[in-house]
């Protein structure tokens, strides 16, 4: 496994890989990895004959008050897990790689960026589906994979490849949880003792949930003041939103359907978690 630190290089090799007609798996991430990352190297693994992967925190994703400097990182360590993931190439570049002090051309979903995370996040996605179209532009993968844990980014990705006519196939990967149910996370190491005792609520809110619709409410009204109750129990909570929505256009719905998802932020303290569970 190469650890590679720029684009020139990257391209390089992945052009010979190309030419003696590999397919390229690509798994991009921020670092700092759990089982949910590995677990989409796991799929992109069985798919392609090459796997890349990238681990670039990238700064346009992040508001001026996030976490961008605090985000967790340990190159070493993800190098280790990755190799035993059977990872070819990581492309792992410095920001002014990545950035030139001239960069002022953006990629951004007009729908779908301001809903649910974007609300709160502005230009969050727009950071994302930037770095997203760089990164495939760069690396020219047959296929991507993305975790189902950052639902909204996903159909971000799904609808800009479609839009923008992007030669990638996506595939999603299942989220990945703690055995108490909280959905991993590079942020998880945020939580103090009793931030962490409480966030599991959250998965319990939403298997619940599921299970309401499962015996037949379909009410979304009904089901999300459930879902907010059960998780305003736990003193530390602080719900910044739960909508049910469809899964193409992220449209909030009423009544639920077939393909309908609820999905939450919760804050506890300073730290910030979303989790998202197909309902029917
Ligand atoms: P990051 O948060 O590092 O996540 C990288 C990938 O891992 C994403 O596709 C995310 O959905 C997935 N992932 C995270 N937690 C998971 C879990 N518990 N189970 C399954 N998959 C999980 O998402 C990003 O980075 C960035 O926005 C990125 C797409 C790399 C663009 O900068």
């Amino acid at each position: 496994m190469d650890i590679i630190k720029t684009i020139p290089e990257i391209r390089s090799i992945l052009r010979k890989h190309r030419r003696a007609d590999e397919t390229i798996g690509f798994v991009p991430t921020m670092g700092y990895f759990h089982e949910g990352h590995l677990s989409l190297m796991d799929i992109a693994r069985e798919k392609s004959d090459i796997l890349v992967i990238s681990i670039f925190v990238n700064p346009t994703q992040f508001g001026p008050d996030e976490d961008l400097e605090r985000y967790p990182r340990d190159l070493e360590h993800d190098a280790r897990l990755a190799e035993e993931r059977g990872v070819d190439y990581i492309f792992h570049p410095d920001v002014d790689e990545m950035y030139s002090p001239n960069f002022s051309t953006y990629v951004k979903n007009l729908e779908l960026s301001n809903l649910l995370c974007g609300a709160t996040r502005d230009n969050h996605f727009r950071g994302v589906t930037t770095i997203v179209s760089k990164l495939f532009n760069i690396i020219n993968p047959d296929l991507a994979v993305f975790g189902q844990k950052d639902h909204q980014q996903a159909i971000i990705i799904k609808r800009m490849v479609e839009d923008l006519n992007f030669p990638v196939e996506i595939v999603l990967g299942d989220i990945i949880r703690e055995a108490d149910g909280l959905a991993k996370s590079s942020r998880n190491t945020y939580l103090n003792g009793r931030e962490r005792e409480q966030a599991p609520i959250i998965y319990q809110a939403l298997k619940e949930a599921k299970k309401m619709v499962e015996e037949g409410e379909r009410s979304a009204g009904k089901v999300k003041k459930y879902i907010r109750d059960k998780i305003d129990s736990v003193e530390l909570s602080e719900i910044e939103y739960v909508e049910i929505v469809e899964d193409t256009m992220l449209g909030s719905v009423d009544k639920i359907s077939r393909g309908n998802f609820a999905a939450v932020a919760v804050w506890f303290g300073d730290t910030r978690l979303i989790d998202n569970i197909i309902l029917l």
